[in-house]
């Protein structure tokens, strides 16, 4: 390796580590940190992820190693992630004379949230416990510690599962880390390892990350096509989970409460909203990560077409788990008047002067709520030749006739995907 590659890397974990956080000016220094450390490791982010295997366990998934290599290419994650850690550690580091203690539960192949801290740092009152479950990954950590010559940084190397694992006697931590989650703590098993290792956490240690938020939102069912300008009208209904050191606390003394609960709708909200969950992520102190700065914090916005937002009533929500954790949402159910519905004729013209649309927006509607009626023959075959005489794509233009809750809204959608001229 020569020492221009060894300077380039070098400078990469400096300004990743130093400067703000910003995901177009850091991402070249994020690629020379992953080339850098793909090369020591053989684990390079370009590897086919086909050839990889996650491993289930029964607390949830543990990606497979080139995946997790792939996270590192998440600029905002890995370089707020990095400075949180930095400053805990720098913290700490002014708080005692003593060596301090971490534990970093799944390192994947490049410890990409401590290693490259360690490789810049060099000091030898920072002592570091490693886990992850699969020994690629922890081939890969033992090639980079010797490749920067910072086994005195290194208490141990563990190949095991951080929901079992085990500390040795009386061995307490100042700083645990772990990044094992994706948005709403779905699937991968952060809530289980800091349930598990906050055990060995001491009185004034700190989890990183911090505190896990995750939000129950009403926003509004604007049109499919996003307004200029338009203000950001979401209606908070709840922080519905919150993983911080007390929740930890809590699961570990088998009290999981918190997995259940409701928030009740306002009143007020009864049409045009749908739900909105969003995670927030508070590395430590000042560093956080929010809505959509990377793929843990993307929100999911939904409403199931059976489902309607009463004012008053309660939206349940439940933590499922083991495997593959997820949480759950059950709504107040449509009240459906079953009447015998009688669509517009075919024939009828809508605002844009087409036959056919509100008609067919009509149909959707109803089997939207359960009464399914038939579509004859002859009527399908008028529709497809108006859809090909607009150059419109029927499984989109079926997408956004189900998805639209107000027939502007699909004439909105129309004018903007066909060629449709209007005067
Ligand atoms: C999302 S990756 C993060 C990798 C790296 N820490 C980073 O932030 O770039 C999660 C890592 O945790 C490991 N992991 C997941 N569940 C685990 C478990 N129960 N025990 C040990 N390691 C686990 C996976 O193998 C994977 O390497």
């Amino acid at each position: 390796m020569s020492a221009d590659v060894l300077n380039t890397y070098q400078s990469a974990v400096a300004h990743l580590l130093n400067e703000s956080a910003n995901a177009g000016l850091m991402t070249p220094f994020i690629n020379d940190l992953k080339n850098y450390l793909g090369n020591i490791t053989s684990i390079s982010t370009d590897l086919d992820m086909n050839d990889w295997n996650d491993e289930n366990t029964s607390q949830g998934v543990a990606i497979s190693p080139v995946q997790a290599a792939k996270c590192t290419e998440e600029t905002l994650r890995t370089q707020i992630f990095m400075q949180g850690v930095k400053l805990a550690i720098e913290e700490r580091l002014k708080t005692t004379t003593d060596d301090i203690h971490i534990l970093y539960a799944g390192t994947g192949p490049y410890g990409t949230l401590l290693i490259p801290y360690l490789s810049v740092t060099k000091n030898p009152r920072i002592k570091v416990t490693l886990i992850d479950i699969h020994p690629e990954n922890i081939s890969a950590i033992k090639k980079l510690i010797n490749h920067f010559s910072i086994n005195q940084n290194i208490t141990s190397i563990v190949c095991d599962d951080a929901t079992r694992w085990q500390a040795p006697e009386s061995q307490q931590f100042d700083i645990i880390i772990s990044e094992t989650m994706t948005a709403l703590l779905k699937r991968e098993p952060q809530v289980f390892i800091f349930a598990h290792l906050c055990q060995y956490l001491s009185g004034t240690g700190t989890l990183i990350p911090q505190k896990v938020s995750l939000r129950a939102w009403l926003t509004p069912f604007t049109s499919l096509i996003p307004l200029k300008g338009k203000r950001n009208t979401d209606i908070l209904l709840k922080e519905f989970y919150c993983l911080d050191i007390d929740e930890a606390k809590r699961l570990n003394a088998a009290d999981n409460s918190s997995f259940k609960g409701r928030m009740q709708i306002p009143n007020g909200v009864e049409t045009n909203y749908r739900l909105k969950l969003t995670t927030d992520i508070q590395v430590y102190k000042h560093c956080k990560l929010t809505e959509n700065q990377c793929s843990l914090n993307i929100p999911l916005t939904f409403l199931p077409h059976n489902a309607e937002l009463r004012g008053g009533e309660y939206i349940n929500f439940e933590y499922i788990t083991p495997h593959s954790a997820d949480f759950v949402f059950t709504f107040p159910i449509k009240k459906i008047i079953k009447t015998k519905i009688k669509l517009t004729k075919f024939s009828e013209l809508n605002n844009l002067g087409l036959p056919g649309v509100k008609h067919m927006f009509e149909h959707a509607q109803a089997a939207k709520c359960g009464c399914s009626i038939n579509i004859d023959e002859n009527e399908w075959t008028q529709w497809t030749n108006l859809l090909d005489s607009l150059a419109l794509p029927y499984h989109e233009t079926s997408v956004a006739l189900y998805q639209s809750q107000r027939i502007e809204e699909f004439e909105a959608w129309l004018s903007t995907n066909s060629n449709l001229t209007l005067s």
